[in-house]
């Protein structure tokens, strides 16, 4: 199956779909340090552009459109305006796309979608709703959603995200792939050896480790088995409430680019070219690998009771 990703960063949501046997034809994003990284994986198969200075004729054929694209609030104007309602946001380009290939009766057979959990929520539920009625009413999928968490998936890691299915073909079934067994902790993923400028000064420590305030009121706890979100901006160290800390040889350190990949569930023959903290922007806008897998196998099995799957 030929697939166009869309957004790709590093490419944690496509490493998913290679390995269950998908082909990745055409591949996007407009940040030159995760194109180098996608480069060093997966090949020259992405462009570094502003999706909105793309010309779709110069897309090529493919079967399925992947993406996780980023948030943004979307105005509703009061009114349901169907299509134009999410003008100007990146969904709606995604949707221009997918309307671009029905006009040239080439419409993609299935859509995959990844975005905070909140994407449910936001607005009071109306920009999701938005989401929704314009895949299954304008575009016409079938289209299944749900929130799922990556330690559910094999990884330590606590990371609700929301992923939308949809289909083509209004025959086909789909499950979101069943909950396993977690039998990793962080502590398993940790490096040995690590430099020094990982581990946290006596100056630091204190700031570190104190509670949330304010908006933000969370106890600061380290050395969880489970790691909190890896988020976009760790490389700014938040304090211990929102961010993951280790002890190791009786000091405190921050998670190394290698551990974040790990815990995304890309394997160690990653190849991480970029500086440290181009590593833990792009490893914290990921799509975990494992959870991708799973939803790709899934999405695979669908297709394949109604001979939809090929092997292109
Ligand atoms: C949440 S990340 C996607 C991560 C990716 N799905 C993965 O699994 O590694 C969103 C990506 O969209 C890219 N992006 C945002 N606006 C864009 C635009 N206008 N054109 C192209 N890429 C854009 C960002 O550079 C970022 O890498």
């Amino acid at each position: 199956m030929k697939i166009l990703s869309l957004f790709s960063g590093c490419g944690g949501l496509d490493q998913g779909f290679l390995k269950a046997g998908f082909n990745i034809v055409w591949a996007n994003d407009f940040d030159k340090y995760a194109v180098e990284t996608y480069k060093a994986n997966f090949g020259n198969n992405i462009v570094l552009q502003d999706i909105n200075k793309i010309d779709f004729d110069e897309l090529p054929d493919f079967d399925m459109l992947i993406g996780g694209f980023p948030c943004q609030p979307f105005s509703m104007m009061g009114e349901e305006k169907g299509f134009e309602d999410t003008r100007g946001t990146l969904f709606f380009k995604i949707a221009e796309i997918i309307k671009y290939k029905i006009e040239k009766n080439e419409k993609p057979k299935v859509i995959v979608l990844e975005n905070v959990r909140s994407l449910k929520t936001h607005d009071n539920g109306k920009t999701f709703k938005t989401i929704k009625r314009i895949l299954e009413k304008d575009l016409r999928y079938k289209v299944y959603s749900d929130i799922l968490n990556s330690a559910d998936y094999g990884t330590p890691q606590t990371r609700n995200r929301t992923y939308i299915v949809c289909f083509d073909n209004k025959n086909i079934e789909f499950e979101f792939p069943k909950k396993q067994k977690l039998n990793l902790t962080l502590q398993d993923l940790l490096e040995k050896n690590v430099d020094n400028k990982y581990f946290l000064s006596e100056k630091i420590i204190p700031t570190i480790l104190s509670n949330g305030t304010g908006g933000y009121n969370a106890k600061s706890e380290i050395d969880l088995k489970i790691a909190r979100p890896l988020c976009a901006t760790m490389a700014k160290m938040h304090r211990a409430c929102q961010d993951n800390y280790v002890t190791q040889e009786n000091r405190i350190r921050r998670l190394t680019p290698r551990e974040c990949a790990r815990l995304q569930g890309f394997s160690d023959d990653f190849v991480i070219p970029v500086s440290d903290t181009q590593a833990y922007k792009q490893f914290g806008n990921a799509v975990t690998v494992n959870v991708s897998y799973a939803v790709a196998n899934q999405i695979k099995d669908s297709l394949n009771k109604l001979g939809e799957w090929n092997n292109d």
